[in-house]
């Protein structure tokens, strides 16, 4: 689009969202595992990138603080006193910047479809509209800002807890999504036209629309139907109803991309996660976070997993808990699996029940399969670790790491207390403390011998 250099994104984030009855500022709520505000960012960075803009306020520095890696324009709206404050607030940075027109969007609109924004963008250019917003016909209005016609044209908006019938006529169920293209020039001089008489007592960005007519400006309500993507979220009702719709597209899409997904309907997979085609998944299960499924791995029912990496032809069986995890290669964990951030399986290594991996790494075909804690521990190749095996790595100070070299052998219930090394080869005997370091090739038992004593009577 050859507009792309003269219009600038302005996404509105600086409010409350009281009715959501959280700690977090409302654009952080999340859907699938992510907040609100990456959607945004999703749908606009390709086409605006560096000239997106974002009003914050209320809770900045959690905003920052969730977008600190990425370079974003933040704009400081101290006082929340309403949207058309907050496109004040913003509008000289926005002119400064040369940009002759503004996207506006709600920060809390985040399923806006990408093309569906580059069609209005194109509808309004083309129109020359002063002001074009998106709107949706909705058999209830419920709390949103109704879109006065007259005659088919756009006369007014008008927010739902001003509105009245006597004055503005039969309720209309169209409504505006919250969207909007402004042309610099033309808006301008109507921003300090805005007022915070109404029943809200706060300023509108909705009173612009009827400033413009009143102007005889060209003002274009673009009809999106009744496209639920375009549903502002203010309430929890309103966020789960938006993240339902989100997943169902989401996992028709990677369905559609060769994906298999037994009872699709349960599967919950985030919007950065990536699956190659091939990849299967039986639901319900939940993928999040920058998750990767190779071809071939297989997932299987009650698995939750969030930024980990899955290689082709590892199985994760069911109740598996992952998280920043990386199992290579044809590698087998669960069922009951749980590997914590750092666990590495390499190639054709496997994890059984109730066994816990965390900053370790598990070595070529070594095995643990069943009731074994590793913690900061490095396991070689063909190692057996025996059921019961706790690599005791923390002194209750600091943390110490254990070493397994290849082809050792750990017997059942053994302790091992790190700082601490098992050589080559070498054998442990079940029901051991190993507080030393064990040479190559060596057996080593570390339990008070057994006494078979005659039984009194
Ligand atoms: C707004 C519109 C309404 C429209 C609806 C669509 C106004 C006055 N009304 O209502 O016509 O139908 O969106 O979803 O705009 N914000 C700020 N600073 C503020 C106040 C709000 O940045 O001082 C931000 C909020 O964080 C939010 C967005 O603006 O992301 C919209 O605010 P919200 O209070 O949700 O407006 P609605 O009542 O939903
Ligand atoms: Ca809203």
């Amino acid at each position: 689009m050859s507009a792309r250099e003269t219009i600038g994104a302005l996404v509105l984030a600086a409010g409350k969202g009281t009715r959501m009855h959280s700690d977090k500022p409302k654009v952080l709520q999340e859907l699938l595992g992510a907040p609100m505000l990456r959607y945004v960012y999703t749908a606009l960075d390709p086409l605006f990138g560096e000239g997106i803009w974002t009003v914050i306020g209320h809770k900045s520095e959690m905003i920052e603080q969730a977008f600190a890696d990425e370079d974003r324009n933040f704009i400081l709206q101290t006082e929340q006193l309403g949207t058309g404050h907050a496109l004040q607030t913003a509008w000289n940075e926005l002119v400064e910047s040369g940009v002759s027109h503004v996207l506006v969007i709600n920060g809390d609109t985040p399923l806006l479809p990408q093309p569906r924004l580059i069609n209005f963008l194109k509808e309004c250019l083309a129109g020359h509209a002063d002001i074009g917003f998106m709107t949706l016909t909705l058999p209830q209005p419920g709390s949103f800002g109704r879109v006065v016609r007259h005659l088919g044209d756009v006369a007014a908006i008008i927010e739902a807890k001003d509105y009245d019938e006597s004055l503005h006529g039969p309720e209309p169920r169209e409504i505006n999504a919250g969207i909007y293209l402004l042309d610099v020039a033309s808006v301008t001089p109507l921003l300090e036209r805005l007022t915070n008489e109404n029943n809200s007592g706060e300023y509108y960005i909705t009173d612009l629309v009827g400033f413009a007519v009143e102007e005889q400006m060209s003002v274009i309500g673009v009809d999106c139907g009744n496209d639920p993507h375009l549903l502002g979220i203010n309430n929890p009702a309103e966020l789960v109803r938006s993240e339902s719709l989100l997943r169902a597209n989401l996992v028709m899409e990677w369905l559609e991309q060769g994906v298999t997904i037994h009872a699709p309907e349960y599967v919950r997979v985030g919007p950065m996660v990536t699956l190659e085609p091939g990849a299967v998944l039986h639901g319900p299960c939940e993928i999040y976070g920058n998750s990767h499924v190779a071809r071939g791995a297989e997932i299987y029912s009650n698995t939750w997993i969030k930024d980990s990496n899955l290689a082709e032809g590892c199985v994760i069986h069911p109740f598996s808990h992952l998280d920043g995890a990386t199992v290579g290669k044809d590698c087998v964990a669960g069922p009951y699996a749980r590997l914590r951030p750092g666990a590495v399986m390499k190639q054709g290594s496997k994890v059984g029940n109730f066994v816990e991996m965390k900053k370790s790494v598990l070595g070529e075909g070594s095995k643990a399969n069943h009731f074994t804690y590793l913690g900061d521990a490095e396991v070689g190749t063909d190692v057996n670790i025996g059921a019961g095996t706790i690599t005791c790595n923390y002194d209750g100070v600091n943390k110490h790491k254990t070493t397994i070299e290849d082809n050792a052998f750990i017997g059942s219930n053994t302790s091992l207390v790190a700082p601490v090394c098992v050589g080559k080869n070498s054998l442990v005997g079940a029901g051991s403390v190993i507080t030393k370091n064990i040479p190559e090739n060596a057996v080593a038992v570390a339990r008070s011998k057994q006494k078979n004593l005659p039984k009194k009577c």
